[in-house]
């Protein structure tokens, strides 16, 4: 994909802080340890990745840094900002760009959309920071277009588009690249990494993919198997820029692939893991 950098302005993340989060969920008559007093920073404008193995508690982490759920114990800061007390701008990417897009909206009205609800902006500011972010994923042919009108891919570029057009102070990506084939997966790795230069927001990425994580992230947090815990937390520091295949073939790449592999693929020692 041949991309156009047009005249951005940084949007500038802030830091998130995570102070002691636990949840625990109240179903079928019992009680379940989700995650267990997780506590993590996230630089301003640094991109983090969280990985583990499935069912440890990622999404439900992610969903309360979100504010969208909150947690049993513990809070979550965007800057200087409580989320647990009160919502923070920040935009969450799903996985299922099928579900996550308005069928009955084209690309245009989706992206406008993410921020024409919130920020008072005349037709033509709101239409040039939309193309602004179409022109960025390499869209802006693709307007007028319905998503159902889209390859799976293009529809998460409108999806990305559409998160970073509401200018939020931190994205949070649940896995978004591992509905599209790897081709695909590769050429949105470079799309996020390109938008992310250029923008500099401050990302946090739950993948179950350990490669994605090494190419896109300054620093990769390991959870444990439910009740998800901090186990790890390594600096993936990849010289920049990263490309798909020099970057994949660097000894330290391989170097620290390997290193998060052999902790994600260490069985729980049976007395390690909490009564529930
Ligand atoms: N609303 C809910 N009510 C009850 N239990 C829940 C709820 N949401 C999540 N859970 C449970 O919390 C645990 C963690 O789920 P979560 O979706 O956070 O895992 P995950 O690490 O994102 O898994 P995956 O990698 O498969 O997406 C699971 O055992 C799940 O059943
Ligand atoms: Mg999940």
């Amino acid at each position: 994909m041949k991309l156009v950098t047009p005249q951005t302005t940084p949007i500038n993340g802030q830091s998130i802080r995570i102070e002691g989060i636990s949840k625990t969920f109240s179903s079928h008559g019992g009680t379940m340890l989700a995650v267990d007093d997780v506590a993590l920073s996230v630089r301003p404008g640094e991109f983090l990745a969280i990985v583990g193995p499935s069912g440890c508690g990622k999404s439900t982490l992610l969903q309360i840094i979100a504010g969208l759920i909150p947690p049993t114990s513990g809070r979550v800061f965007l800057g200087d900002k409580d989320v647990t007390a009160q919502p923070a701008h920040m935009v969450y990417l799903f996985q299922q760009y099928s579900k996550s897009l308005l069928p009955w909206m084209n690309v245009e009205e989706n992206v406008m959309f993410s921020f024409t609800h919130r920020e008072q902006l005349s037709k033509s500011a709101a239409r040039d920071r939309c193309h602004e972010y179409l022109q960025m994923v390499g869209l802006t042919a693709f307007h007028s277009y319905f998503p159902w009108q889209l390859s799976g891919g293009m529809q998460q570029r409108v999806a990305i588009a559409r998160a970073l057009a509401a200018e939020p102070h931190a994205l949070l990506l649940d896995e978004p690249f591992s509905s599209v084939d790897a081709l695909t997966r590769l050429d949105l790795h470079a799309l996020m990494l390109d938008l992310w230069t250029q923008k500099r927001f401050t990302a946090v990425l739950v993948t179950h993919d350990v490669d994605e994580a090494v190419f896109l992230a300054d620093r990769v947090a390991v959870l444990s198997h439910r009740p998800g815990r901090i186990v790890d937390i390594v600096d993936a520091g990849m010289p920049r820029p990263r490309l798909p295949v020099t970057t994949h073939q660097d000894p330290r790449f391989i170097a620290v692939r390997n290193q998060l592999l052999a902790r994600l693929l260490t069985k729980p020692d049976a007395a390690d893991v909490p009564a529930v």
